[in-house]
């Protein structure tokens, strides 16, 4: 039975940034009753904190290990997380990880294996490091109907902006810092191309709305051909160029899922989210609009939301999924229409970029830093050219949120006046 006090053996499958950042809590509050029995790594030869016996380099042992009550799965590999959670899952076990990229692509499947086999899976620290906001979502607002979440998901991308902003950085040197500080991804272009940030909206959908998207249709646009030009387009307009989350909820009751950048004022609580930080805006039909706002990253703050996670295990939680009974349809990106700003440095290109998105030609602008374009673009066709903009460096931003209908036309936007 479930009590708050009953002593629990960990076995932790990981011991870099999180693992590390979870055994150094449990450390300083022995009192809890949390034991790490066993330590899965995957190189022998890397130097550790601890003695070696205290490791093994083979994480099916602690599969095998009956004694183990809990696993803790925050390695950085996520097709062997996937294999070592599923097995975990399939042998009834209390699973806590880590992994978005993981959970994004097989959540469905992970979700079918915990009711099967009786096991429970949790994954606070998956989405916004320390901030709450899947228990938020899943036991506050289980029963609450979400007109939209919205929010700066990626601490990477949003230190990089803030860096860019604030101190005039270049793009290389802001990731260089970013990569030294330990907020990147292994592979950084999963931060800065928005492939982190869209698989924490997959993760969220399914518990703000109980729809399962599949991460390849939800629109990712990142960051990786930004310049000095894109953030003094928007400081001309008193805004900043942040990369957004947002799950709507569109007026036919359908919700519609993006990530991009996009050019925020001041009237956005995410506008004051800088360097690492991550916020969220969750907009309740009743609740009305709030505003979380922590640390989405690093090893002790997401250290603690694994931590909480396994509190929240021994205390008998499990998530609710309240809404995938009656989980609305996803809207289709064809009936879908963006405001955006696109710049490229060659006009030539632009104008290209401008027949693939079905923009008029008099989208096009010139300002002090050369070209750039602005307009009413349907959504997919930036799902269809997604690849190819980032292939030729086609910085993206959006001005508003995500439209119903096609057939908008851009309205002469007072702000370009400014260009
Ligand atoms: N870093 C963050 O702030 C953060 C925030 C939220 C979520 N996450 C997620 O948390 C997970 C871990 O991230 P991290 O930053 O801690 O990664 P990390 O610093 O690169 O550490 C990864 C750890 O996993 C181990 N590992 C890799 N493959 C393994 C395998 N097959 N068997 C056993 N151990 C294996 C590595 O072993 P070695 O030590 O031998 O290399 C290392 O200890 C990722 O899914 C990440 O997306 C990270």
């Amino acid at each position: 039975m479930a009590s708050d006090k009953q002593p629990l053996r960990i076995g932790l499958i990981g011991f870099g940034c999180v693992g590390q950042g979870f055994y150094d809590i449990l450390q300083q509050h022995p009192g809890l009753g949390l034991t790490v029995a066993s330590i899965a790594v995957k190189n022998p030869d890397k130097p550790r904190p601890l003695s070696a016996d205290r490791f093994t380099y083979h994480a099916d042992e602690l599969l095998n290990d009956p004694t183990l009550d809990v696993l803790v799965e925050v390695i950085d590999d996520a097709a062997e997380a996937f294999r070592l959670v599923s097995a975990a899952l399939r042998q009834g076990r209390r699973v806590v990880t880590a992994n978005k990229a993981m959970l994004a692509r097989h959540l469905p499947e992970l979700l079918q294996l915990e009711q099967q086999h009786g096991g429970v899976l949790l994954y606070e620290a998956a989405v916004c490091g320390s901030i709450p906001i899947i228990r938020t979502l899943d036991a506050y607002f289980s029963h609450e109907p979400l007109r939209s979440v919205r929010g700066i998901f990626n601490g990477s991308s949003n230190y990089v902006l803030t860096r860019m902003s604030e101190e005039g950085s270049d793009y290389a040197t802001a990731l260089a810092e970013a990569q030294a500080l330990g907020f990147a991804e292994t592979d950084p272009s999963l931060d800065m191309g928005a492939f982190d940030p869209r698989s924490k909206a997959v993760i969220l959908a399914a518990h703000a709305y109980g729809v399962l998207l599949n991460p390849d249709d939800v629109l990712n646009l990142g960051i990786e051909a930004v310049g000095a030009a894109d953030i003094a387009y928007a400081a001309a307009r008193g805004q900043k160029v942040k990369v957004v989350a947002s799950l709507q909820r569109l007026p036919n009751g359908r919700v519609a899922a993006l990530v991009t950048p996009q050019l925020l004022g001041p009237e956005s609580p995410l506008f004051t989210v800088e360097h690492e930080f991550n916020g969220v805006v969750v907009e309740g039909e009743y609740a009305g609009p709030q505003f979380l706002r922590g640390r989405g990253a690093g090893g002790h703050p997401t250290g603690s939301a694994v931590l909480a996670d396994v509190l929240a295990l021994r205390r008998g939680l499990r998530y609710g999924y309240t809404k995938q009974a009656a989980a609305p349809a996803v809207q289709p990106a064809e009936n879908l229409s963006l405001d955006v700003y696109l710049r490229h440095a060659d006009a030539g290109v632009l104008r290209e970029v401008l027949t693939w998105l079905e923009m008029p030609a008099t989208a096009l602008h010139t300002d002090v830093h050369g070209v750039h374009a602005s307009g009413v673009v349907p959504l997919l066709r930036l799902l269809q050219w997604r690849d190819e903009l980032r292939a030729n460096g086609v910085f993206v931003a959006r001005r508003g949120e995500v439209q119903a209908g096609v057939a908008a036309v851009a309205e002469p936007l007072q702000a370009e006046a400014l260009a």
